[in-house]
């Protein structure tokens, strides 16, 4: 049975996403300890301070979806050396109000695929930045930056590459301790 509940936040909405398809593969390696709660965050309004005190439907659902959790993983792109503002988007609302952040103290991996071969290292470092300041532990080592090449996936979107595979278990066992060493 699983123990901890991680809330999985995916950067890209686009249909044959990479990095929905890294996701996969990832949430694919856990053992039964963790169970993944997919995040929705394509059908959030963009943050208005405004709104604060009267939230949408959607942004409700995404707080009590990460209050819920345990853990967090993010798997994004790098857009323009940063993340996609989905994300950002997703992660301010969750933030707020003030004093209200549902990240606080969830233990965190991050991840993400891109065509670049910076593999959104640049994005991470921002994504790490962030987290820093929401009070996330955030897992350090290994640092997961996949460059998308021919023979990664195979047709089916699974991963085809058996020494990524080796590395993202490698990376799933450091990252199980760390939420069992972090979790609320
Ligand atoms: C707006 C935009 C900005 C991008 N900027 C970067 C970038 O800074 N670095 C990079 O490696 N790839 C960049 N890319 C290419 C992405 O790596 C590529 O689109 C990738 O497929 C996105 O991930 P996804 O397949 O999960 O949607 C950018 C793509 C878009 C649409």
């Amino acid at each position: 049975m699983s123990q901890y509940q991680i809330a999985l936040l995916v950067g890209s909405l686009r249909r044959d996403s990479f990095n929905r398809k890294l996701a996969d593969a990832v949430v694919a390696l856990a053992p039964p300890e963790l169970s993944f709660k997919p995040l929705r965050i394509d059908d959030l309004p963009l943050y208005n301070q405004d709104d604060d005190g009267n939230p949408a439907e959607s942004v409700k659902r995404l707080k009590s979806e990460i209050t819920a959790s345990q853990g967090l993983l993010f798997v994004t792109p790098e857009y323009n050396r940063s993340i996609p503002g989905v994300l950002k988007n997703a992660i301010d609302h969750a933030s707020r109000p003030y004093g209200q952040s549902a990240w606080e103290g969830k233990p965190a991996g991050v991840m993400g695929a891109s065509v670049g071969a910076p593999g959104t290292s640049m994005a991470q470092q921002h994504l790490r930045n962030i987290l820093a300041y929401l009070d996330v532990p955030t897992l350090g080592q290994p640092e997961v930056f996949i460059h998308v090449k021919d023979e990664l996936f195979d047709e089916g979107g699974k991963l085809a590459n058996a020494d990524t595979k080796a590395f993202l278990q490698g990376w799933m066992d450091r990252y199980i301790a760390w939420v069992r060493k972090h979790a609320p």
